[in-house]
């Protein structure tokens, strides 16, 4: 099928109508060929004799998605940017150019090189659909907008609107998009082509090109835009953007110089121009190669579906049980129901249950504040959480998510009990987070229905699940909890059932680490600093202990110790903590000081003299700090991957620790990091360490040092 037929244009008396669908693919994404035709297209329309132009997309609920990212990832040299980003500018001009009226139509999502097609149209109408998206997300990929956005959007909607789309890289719905000003007129979706039309026979009569400008509305708003206030609102939005991202995205900064530079502007090609640039600059980064590989990976877990056999298929699942409604449990019965499932939760207690009941009410509550829904949505989403103190209704669903104590032989008998009260293929899945699926299988009578299910918490903010398959899980109940995780929302990775299984497995001995530094001098928050503010992790090692639970840490470091020997060393302090009833945030009392409603404070003075240490002494620079560790995970990673196969690629490492731990995207994971610093390096590293600081767990596993030896890499 020829590029020709994704892209035509008919003419109704003095309408032309171009209309997208691009053939074989499921999204209208604006690639050079798709670009080329764009373009002779709107050649055609230019030298017709029709009035109005109107553009829209016949798939289903995509306009268009955006730029070919595969091209922007081959894109090398600042010469092949300047050669594409001048291609689309000028393909965008000639639209703007057209002599004809330009209407864009749009229903689905319509998204950066999309959303930069619409500002270069005179009017934009939009559906009032759920699917209908609208923004410019490239900072997310560590780009900028380059077909005119960082140009044309303040033009549109002002400079503090466009400053917000741009910068946080997010789509905004329908309603929003007009209040933005970013639309000017809403429609219900089934309405949507009728009205286009309508409006454009209207225009072809009456009309003239206008091209909309933004006029700020209240006196606040014309300071902001005055020349003054414009100051103001720069240093606003650099200072955010600093504080966000400590300078490691350098894609928000460069577009606020772009705009900086070119608001007000009026030669278009000058203002482009610097919008080239600037996207010349942000394109070559490794930020934006990496952003580009997490895209890709998040994109990989959509079409994956938990086994290598695509025969085998997801059974329905409509309705899931929860057991045990504590912190996990309220968490994933709220976000199961917010997507729409049956959930019905069982405790021993109402207490808890009400907890739970609460805990999904608030946060609904929050979205009904924000307007993000209506009071019907909440309604419906409430009604679909039930709970009790028995089984009842649990013969009707078809999977049971095990949320209780960390207990063996408990979570055992509850599964047992579970079995029995559910149907014979309905599945039972546990969240344990440190104990053996393959022991606990034993407690199903059908083992091949019992699989873990490992959320992280809080679990309507973490995106991970570890999807955890036992030796005699059959690969049909993987698939069936791999989408029901998609469903609920989240990332599924599959992973090999293994003390920590993927996440705290590599976890761990990065947080025994940081222990040992704060043993050995180094003051809390210099050391949660570097980590935070130099590595970009989003709270610093020993906050994420806080956060964890002090007793939780060390006892789930007593059963590594257990599993791995000499691998995992515990430092004394860890034990003596354990004495002094620190348990972190929950009790309000850990590295770090709380309010009562468990705000962090600051790091607790108090704490070096009840562990009997002396004052911090800093001993150490940010290099030995970072590097002991972060290459302690590494370490452990080469020997969960190479050796164990916990999971079976580098990419689902990578996924699993931007999405479970928050590692920071913009260095593309744990492997793609290890990767940039060489393996041979961190072996080195490691067995100096090691020597200096007469430390067993440090030196490099064996799994390490044959990537050394061979001067391999993860992903090469
Ligand atoms: N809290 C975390 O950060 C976290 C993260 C991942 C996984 N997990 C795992 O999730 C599970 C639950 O952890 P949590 O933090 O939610 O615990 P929690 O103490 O907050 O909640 C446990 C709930 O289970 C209930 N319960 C106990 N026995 C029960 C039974 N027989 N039937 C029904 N309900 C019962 C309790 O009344 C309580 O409400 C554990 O296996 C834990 O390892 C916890």
């Amino acid at each position: 099928m020829s590029i020709q037929e994704s892209i035509r244009v008919r003419f109704e008396q003095d309408i032309a109508v171009l209309e997208m669908d691009l053939v074989g693919e499921k999204v209208n994404k604006l690639s050079t060929p798709v670009m080329k035709r764009f373009h002779e297209a709107l050649e055609q329309v230019k030298v017709s004799s029709a009035k109005v132009l109107v553009i829209k997309s016949l798939k289903p609920k995509i306009f268009v998605a955006g730029a070919d990212i595969e091209e922007i990832k081959n894109l090398v040299t600042p010469e092949d940017f300047e050669k594409a980003v001048k291609g689309g500018q000028d393909i965008f001009n000639f639209l703007e150019d057209l002599p004809q009226i330009t209407i864009a139509s749009i229903h689905g999502a319509c998204a950066g090189g999309g959303c930069e097609l619409i500002l270069a149209c005179d009017y934009r109408i939009a559906s009032e659909d759920s699917s209908t998206r609208i923004g410019l997300p490239e900072t997310q990929l560590g780009i900028i907008p380059g077909f005119g956005g960082c140009v044309r959007l303040p033009r549109v909607v002002g400079l503090q609107a466009a400053l917000d789309v741009i910068l946080a890289g997010k789509l905004l719905n329908a309603k929003k998009a007009k209040k933005t000003g970013l639309v000017d007129k809403l429609v219900h979706p089934g309405i949507l082509a009728e009205v286009t039309m309508s409006w454009a026979r209207e225009l072809a009569k009456t009309g003239a090109k206008r091209r909309k400008v933004y006029t700020p509305v209240g006196i606040v708003n014309q300071i902001l835009e005055g020349s003054l206030g414009r100051g103001v609102v720069f240093n606003k939005a650099k200072a955010e953007v600093l504080k966000k991202t400590h300078g490691h995205y350098p894609a928000p900064l460069h577009a606020i110089e772009v705009i900086k530079k070119t608001y007000g502007q009026s030669d278009r090609e000058a203002a482009l121009k610097i919008e080239r640039e600037h996207f010349c600059q942000v394109g070559v980064t490794a930020v934006s190669k990496n952003l580009i590989h997490v895209f890709y990976l998040t994109e990989m877990v959509k079409k994956q579906t938990g086994v290598s056999n695509a025969m085998i298929k997801a059974k329905e699942v409509k309705s899931v049980g929860v057991l045990g409604a504590g912190t996990m449990g309220g968490g994933i019965a709220y976000i199961g129901a917010d997507k729409g499932l049956n959930m019905r939760i069982k405790d021993l207690n109402f207490e808890a249950l009400g907890k739970a009941y609460k805990h999904a009410s608030d946060l609904w509550l929050k979205l009904l504040k924000k307007k993000v829904i209506d009071k019907y949505q909440y309604k419906q989403k409430l009604d679909l959480v039930s709970g009790g103190l028995d089984y009842a209704g649990f013969k009707t669903l078809d999977v049971a998510i095990e949320a209780i104590v960390e207990d063996m032989n408990i979570k055992k008998k509850v599964i047992g009990e579970t079995a029995k009260n559910m149907r014979a293929d309905a599945i039972i899945a546990t969240n344990t987070s440190s104990l053996s699926v393959t022991e606990m299988a034993e407690g199903h009578p059908r083992p091949e229905f019992f699989v873990g299910m490992h959320f992280f918490n809080p679990v309507d903010k973490m995106p991970l699940v570890e999807v955890i398959k036992g030796p005699k899980t059959s690969e049909e109940t993987v698939v069936t909890i791999f989408e029901l995780s998609k469903k609920m929302g989240k990332m599924p990775v599959v992973v090999k059932d293994g003390p920590g299984f993927l996440v705290n497995r590599l976890l761990i001995p990065y947080l025994n680490e940081a222990v040992f530094l704060f043993q050995e001098g180094m003051d809390i928050k210099t050391l949660d600093d570097y980590y935070v503010k130099t590595f970009g992790m989003p709270m610093g090692p020993l906050a994420l202990m806080d956060e964890v639970g002090l007793d939780v840490g060390i006892k789930v470091v007593k059963i590594f110790k257990k599993a791995f020997g000499d691998r995992i060393e515990i430092p004394e302090v860890m034990e003596k903590i354990e004495k002094t009833g620190r348990l972190g945030k929950k009790n309000g009392k850990g590295f770090y000081q709380y309010t009562s409603d468990g705000k962090r404070l600051e790091a607790d003075p108090g704490i070096y003299a009840e562990l009997g240490m002396k004052s911090p002494t800093n001993p150490y620079g940010e290099k030995e700090c970072l590097e002991r560790g972060i290459f302690s995970m590494i370490n452990e990673c080469t020997e969960a991957l190479n050796e164990d196969r916990i999971v079976e690629t580098p990419h689902e490492v990578d996924l699993a620790m931007i999405m479970g731990t928050g590692f920071p995207p913009f260095r593309g994971g744990l492997c793609k990091y290890s990767d940039s610093i060489g393996s041979l390096n961190i072996a080195n590293a490691l067995e100096e360490y090691a020597v200096q600081r007469k430390a067993k767990r440090l030196k490099p596993l064996k799994a390490l040092d044959q990537m050394a030896k061979t001067q391999r890499s993860f992903y090469y």
